[in-house]
């Protein structure tokens, strides 16, 4: 018979040793394991610093120049056009442009000869066009922000261009260029996952920055910018048909602005959230909340002050002291698209209303799956019965918006010009023009009530990898 004095100390072994091997497993689990890595080029020193201009000096020509400021041997912004006086001042202080390169719209900045490497054009949506086909008819190589263009028509015309005259240009799709979405491209196309079957990819944009962009800011019509997809999705779109590795061969898309329309108004509710609106204290959305109170949301703001005047002034003029629900806004608020890679499908979905952020993907392989967040890679091996976990925080080197995706969007952008080598950058213009086709026939696809429809990529020339 066994005494009290044995069993406790067996079950005390027994406990200690399942403890153990749990430890073990999720030692294990965490464990770094050889995923490899992606494929990197061998920098090297610019020979002198790669010289720009910024058209439009707003969020993201000071991102972008930013880099200059942080690796002046690299690169130079020599030249500004922007309207906005403080903002044209502000970056011609920081880089010590001289007034002769100053210039209040984008125009008058191809005037005379050419005087730099390349243009940064981080101007509005609907400005695009013109200064991408000015710069490339004066030879310049571009970074040009995304969407490339508004209408697809006008995308061919400065691929054409481009081709043309021989220039380089990358599209901002920052999110190619972070540690997480390089590991999640690197892990699909290595063969870890076998053969991708399917893809699911959610971008939860949070309500509060689908209201501040896509019902009150600059992306909110799509007439003077563009539709969601092209606005804010076609990074998504880019991603899925990067990291598949295969054309996108048809999609299929429905969506709709639900919320965010005068009859789903509260009654009685103002224009604007500081004419006494009844419900602005429980609003969600109230302006006098995220701007006035809490402060946030301040990066569109166009003067240079945040005192509580000021933000008021502003707020009593702009759009982003409009009410949600009485703004001019047309752009959607959910979106699916379906998609067929090949053999391969996706699905995306495009959520406004949402209380987080952070993109979420989910891909099915024949041999394992991967789930992520943007912030962890969870990888798992069928045959191995081994679950991997990958963390972007512990990969990241340059540290800048997008998850470093900004910074190193420019640091390949300069690597490609000045060595002239296209290959060094992985968003250049063709590659980004299939996903943009995705995006507007997918657009398509929501106008006519979901029509499936094909995509040719050929009609690109040659698609990219
Ligand atoms: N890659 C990304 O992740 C990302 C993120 C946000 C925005 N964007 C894109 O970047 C572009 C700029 O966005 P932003 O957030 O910096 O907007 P922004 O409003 O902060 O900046 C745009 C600037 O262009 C200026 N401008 C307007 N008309 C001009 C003209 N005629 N000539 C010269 N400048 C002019 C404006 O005064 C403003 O300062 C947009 O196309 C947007 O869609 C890309």
């Amino acid at each position: 018979m066994t005494t009290r004095r044995e069993f406790i100390r067996k079950a005390t072994a027994a406990g200690a040793t399942a403890i153990a091997s749990y430890r073990l497993a999720r030692a294990q689990e965490g464990q770094p394991h050889p995923l490899g890595r992606p494929a990197s080029y061998e920098w090297k020193k610019p020979k002198r610093p790669v010289t720009a201009a910024v058209m439009g000096a707003g969020a993201r020509g000071n991102v972008y120049a930013g880099y200059a400021r942080k690796f002046p041997e690299e690169l130079q912004i020599v030249g500004v056009a922007e309207p906005i006086p403080y903002r044209n001042e502000s970056m011609a202080k920081a880089h010590g442009i001289p007034e002769s390169r100053r210039w209040p719209t984008w125009e008058r900045a191809f005037d005379g000869p050419k005087f730099c490497d390349a243009i940064i054009i981080t101007t509005p949506d609907r400005l695009h066009y013109g200064p991408a086909m000015a710069a490339l008819a004066k030879g310049y190589d571009l970074l040009l922000e995304k969407a490339i263009a508004q209408t697809w028509a006008e995308c061919k015309d400065i691929l054409a261009l481009a081709r043309k005259n021989g220039r380089l240009v990358g599209v901002c799709h920052v999110l190619r260029y972070t540690p997480y979405f390089r590991m999640m491209k690197h892990v699909a196309g290595s063969g870890r996952l076998g053969e991708i079957i399917s893809v699911q990819h959610l971008e939860p944009v949070e309500h509060i920055h689908m209201s501040h962009s896509f019902v009150r800011g600059n992306w909110r019509n799509s007439k003077e910018s563009t539709p969601m997809l092209l606005s804010k999705s076609c990074h998504d779109l880019d991603i899925l048909r990067w990291v598949i590795g295969r054309p996108c061969t048809k999609v299929q898309s429905f969506g709709s602005l639900r919320l965010f329309r005068p009859e789903m108004a509260p009654p009685a509710a103002p224009a604007r959230c500081a004419d006494g609106c009844p419900v602005e204290s429980t609003c969600p959305f109230s302006a006098l909340e995220i701007y006035l109170r809490r402060k946030t949301w301040l990066g569109h703001k166009d003067t240079p002050g945040d005192d509580d005047a000021s933000i008021r002034e502003w707020l009593g003029r702009t759009n982003y002291g409009r009410c949600v629900y009485h703004s001019d806004n047309d752009v959607v608020d959910n979106q699916i698209v379906n998609l067929e890679f090949g053999p391969a499908s996706a699905s995306f979905a495009m959520e406004g209303l949402t209380s987080y952020a952070g993109r979420r993907t989910r891909i099915m392989g024949t041999r394992g799956d991967l789930v992520g967040d943007e912030a962890e890679l969870d990888i798992y091996d069928f045959h191995e019965r081994k679950r991997h976990l990958w963390t972007a925080r512990d990969h990241a080197k340059l540290d800048s918006g997008h998850g470093g995706g900004d910074y190193g969007l420019v640091r390949d952008w300069v690597q490609a010009i000045d060595r002239r080598d296209e290959s060094l950058l992985t968003s250049t213009l063709e590659a980004s023009m299939e996903s943009h086709l995705i995006g507007f026939t997918a657009e398509e696809s929501r106008l006519e009530g979901g029509t499936v429809k094909r995509i040719d990529p050929t009609a690109l020339g040659s698609p990219a990898s």
